[in-house]
């Protein structure tokens, strides 16, 4: 390998190898190890929430409105390609009527041509209690028919910095008319 090497290449390498040395550390400069107390981090800690999620896609003020499809998405019986933002109230009870404790707010995009599975990109914000002005980010799959579907929690805010954990999504009431849903939701996270 080495005879087809032009003859400037250890000069190269060597230099190369200089350079690769004063960029680490260069890097050292923006980044350093700390210690979880320094950042106030005590004992992480698993929380459960449980809300539902109303999802209002008729009538005269829905929380969930379709911002864009494909060309197909009318004839593919899934809706593929279409995607639909929301912010949609969480309450403690089914009823809409019932306390609010945040607002689901992002986007659903129909990402399955077979099979109804949504692309769920979203964030919790709650809005009661102290978690009032925390959230969580959700990046899931979402099979809307399945008895229950599990999302990721891939993060959060606030007093869910550092966030971790899943979401079970269970279809409370679905109305065939109006396609307005209501889910119900339970969440398990690990934080600080
Ligand atoms: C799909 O159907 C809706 C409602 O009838 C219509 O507004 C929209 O323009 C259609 N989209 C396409 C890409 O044909
Ligand atoms: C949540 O926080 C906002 C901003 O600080 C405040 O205006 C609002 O009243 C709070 N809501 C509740 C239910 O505490």
């Amino acid at each position: 390998m080495a005879k087809t090497l032009p003859k400037g290449t250890p000069i190269f390498l060597i230099l190369f190898t200089i350079f690769s040395f004063s960029t680490s550390a260069t890097a050292a400069g923006f980044s350093r190890t700390l210690s979880p107390a320094k950042l106030g981090l005590k004992r992480e800690k698993l929380s459960h929430l449980h809300f539902y999620f109303h999802d209002i896609v008729g009538g005269r003020n829905p929380t969930a409105v379709r911002v864009a499809e494909a060309a197909m998405t009318n004839t593919s019986f899934t809706g593929f390609g279409a995607v639909v933002m929301i912010d949609d109230p969480l309450t403690v009870r089914p009823e809409l009527s019932s306390k609010l404790v945040g607002r689901a707010q992002g986007i659903y995009a129909s990402a399955g041509q077979t099979e109804l599975g949504l692309l769920m990109v979203l964030n919790f914000a709650f809005m009661e209690g102290k978690y009032n002005g925390s959230s969580l980010s959700v990046l899931g799959r979402n099979t809307v028919f399945s008895a229950v579907r599990e999302l990721p929690i891939v993060g959060g805010s606030g007093l869910f910095r550092f966030a971790r954990g899943y979401a079970h999504a269970r279809t409370h009431t679905f109305d065939i008319g109006t396609g307005d849903a209501v889910v119900e939701y339970n969440v398990y996270v690990f934080h600080y």
